[in-house]
């Protein structure tokens, strides 16, 4: 079959993305866009991630899904089309329409094309039955949703893997917004959000003993070097993730070995010795501070699933 993906939807020009990543890194705190870490090779090294020792987030999500997974389907009843923001891991939606009663619709949402296509492909082979459209669309902006076939009884977005967390407090509040917006009255999110713990708990799965975790780190810098015309020597930075206590968040940062000089995107960039990019923010929640989150984005909190040792949370929330 042919694969069409939804075309009116916004999605930035290269141009664009060059303005974005040279405004990132010539302000004051240096920073790229997580955007950057999944390419092919950066999905790659994130799957490999998740099956870290020290990476406890998935394992768990996916032990609370195992078990919790039955009762979430009563909860969204029959006939439900699921809306993935960001085309994830094909293990959980998998688990999430086999657990569904008879699913009408998924419909990943994501803004890199490839690999949206390729999980739709799948999926349509192995659920001949559930109306599989892919939108090519950047979610943290409202999107036009596809039509189906079946009409869906109700709208699920569906967020897990604690991506949530990746965006600022004020960010994360406008995203589930537009969740809201498009799981229409009468939906629901179904969303993973890791838990604030033990410093050496969070520190160790940012920084593994392996080094995979720098690796997929550096991996961004390898892409603005293809892509965007970079000159970066990776053997000159090196991985850090932080975790600030006060603010709950991990800080991942590619730091500098020695002052240099780098080109990317026809401008040259200036890092001092020690001075640091951020690549990304991996803010952690409270149970309480995450449903004054989704409260105040329009989300009623409905049932919170945790693990023994209260690492990790999946939250079932309806439109108020
Ligand atoms: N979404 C993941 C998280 O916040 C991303 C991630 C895991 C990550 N390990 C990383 C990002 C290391 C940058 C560097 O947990």
């Amino acid at each position: 079959m042919t694969m069409s993906t939804i075309s009116n939807n916004k999605v930035p020009e290269t141009s664009d993305a060059c303005v974005e990543i040279l405004l990132g890194l010539t302000a004051r705190q240096k920073h790229i866009s997580p955007k950057y870490f999944y390419d092919e090779r950066g999905s790659h090294l994130f799957d490999q991630i998740c099956q870290l020792p020290e990476y406890y987030l998935t394992r768990t999500e996916l032990r609370l899904m195992d078990s919790h997974f039955d009762e979430v389907a009563d909860l969204v009843g029959p006939r439900a089309s699921v809306i993935e923001f960001e085309a994830g891991s094909n293990i959980k939606i998998r688990k999430l329409l086999d657990h569904l009663a008879e699913p009408a619709a998924y419909v990943p949402v994501d803004i890199s094309g490839d690999y949206l296509l390729k999980q739709a492909a799948a999926l349509t082979r192995d659920y001949p039955n559930v109306h599989v459209q892919p939108v090519f669309a950047d979610f943290t902006q409202p999107f036009d949703l596809p039509q189906h076939p079946v009409m869906p009884e109700r709208n699920l977005v569906f967020f897990p893997g604690s991506t949530i967390g990746n965006f600022a407090p004020g960010e994360a509040v406008e995203l589930l917004k537009v969740m809201r917006l498009e799981a229409r009255p009468g939906g629901a999110l179904l969303i993973g959000v890791d838990l604030r713990k033990n410093p050496g708990v969070l520190h160790a799965a940012y920084n593994d003993s392996r080094g995979v975790t720098a690796e997929f780190n550096l991996n961004v810098l390898r892409r603005l070097n293809t892509e965007f015309d970079g000159n970066f020597d990776l053997a000159n930075f090196s991985h850090l993730a932080i975790y600030d206590e006060s603010r709950g968040r991990i800080e991942m940062r590619l730091i500098s070995q020695k002052a240099q000089r780098v080109i990317v995107a026809g401008q040259e960039i200036s890092l001092a010795a020690n001075e640091f990019i951020i690549t990304e923010y991996s803010y952690k929640y409270s149970l309480d501070g995450f449903g004054a989150l989704a409260r105040s984005a329009g989300w009623k909190p409905e049932r919170i699933w945790v693990d023994e040792n209260n690492f990790f949370s999946m939250h079932y929330l309806t439109v108020c």
